[in-house]
């Protein structure tokens, strides 16, 4: 065999093995948490710096400063919380199936929470509270079964809050005071343990209606001693 053919041999080869070797390397959550949470930086405004570290072009953004992996390298927590960001919240945040802790609390964020956050099932703590985020609170978010907070007060929010919370048997603190809720605040489920400090200043919400009970029969009337 002559040497042009050994060598091409040689780099195709090579170039097989680089292509296995990096496939395997990114078959575990690839970088499609990378690239979700990217598309969250890219329409951010951080006068701050704070995603400096938020580079694209690594592996997995397990070594991005305010995330955190487990051991699979997939991202369970982001802590953004008074980070001085304006901008939207992703739908593709929705694609960070271990996310147990987003916390974006005390920024400028706006716009609305994106339906897709009910995707993200693993979640332990939502915490929105302190932005300037509008709309509806998503029914979607009672497909999140584990969460325990659940925390987006001071906001803009508005419609009703959604029935569907309810059926969240973890949830241990809620907040959804000071924003511009209305309609009937359901009483039933995990919500009968919140008091109105939960709820305080929609105006436009009202308490439940009481069903009220039947009547007590009259008491027959005490028989005629003679
Ligand atoms: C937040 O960013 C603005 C610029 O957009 C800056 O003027 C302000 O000082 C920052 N605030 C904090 C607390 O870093
Ligand atoms: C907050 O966001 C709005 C746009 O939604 C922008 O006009 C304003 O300058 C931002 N405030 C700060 C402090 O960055
Ligand atoms: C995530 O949620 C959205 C809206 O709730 C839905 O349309 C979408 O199919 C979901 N994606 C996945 C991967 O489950
Ligand atoms: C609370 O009541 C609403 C409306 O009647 C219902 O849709 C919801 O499933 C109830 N929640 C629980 C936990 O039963």
């Amino acid at each position: 065999m002559e040497m042009g053919r050994i060598n091409s041999l040689i780099s195709t080869s090579a170039l097989l093995w680089l292509i296995f070797v990096l496939e395997n390397v990114s078959i575990v959550y690839g970088n499609a948490e990378g690239d979700a949470l990217y598309a969250f930086k890219k329409q951010l405004r951080d006068p701050n710096n704070v995603l400096q570290s938020w580079d694209p072009t690594l592996v997995n953004p397990c070594m991005w400063y305010h995330v955190t992996c487990n051991f699979d390298n997939s991202v369970t927590r982001i802590d953004l919380g008074s980070a001085n960001l304006t901008g939207q919240l992703v739908s593709q945040l929705g694609q960070l199936t271990n996310l147990q802790y987003l916390e974006l609390y005390n920024n400028n964020i706006s716009g609305k929470i994106p339906q897709h956050l009910g995707n993200l099932t693993s979640l332990v703590s939502l915490d929105l509270f302190r932005n300037k985020l509008e709309g509806h609170i998503p029914k979607t978010l009672g497909k999140l079964q584990k969460l325990r907070n659940l925390r987006l007060n001071n906001n803009d929010l508005t419609g009703t809050i959604p029935y569907s919370l309810t059926t969240i048997t973890t949830l241990h603190v809620l907040d959804l005071s000071n924003n511009n809720l209305r309609g009937y605040l359901p009483n039933n489920g995990s919500f009968s343990l919140f008091t109105p400090i939960s709820f305080a200043n929609n105006p436009k919400l009202k308490l439940p209606v009481v069903v009220p009970l039947p009547p007590a029969p009259a008491p027959a009337p005490a028989p005629l001693n003679s």
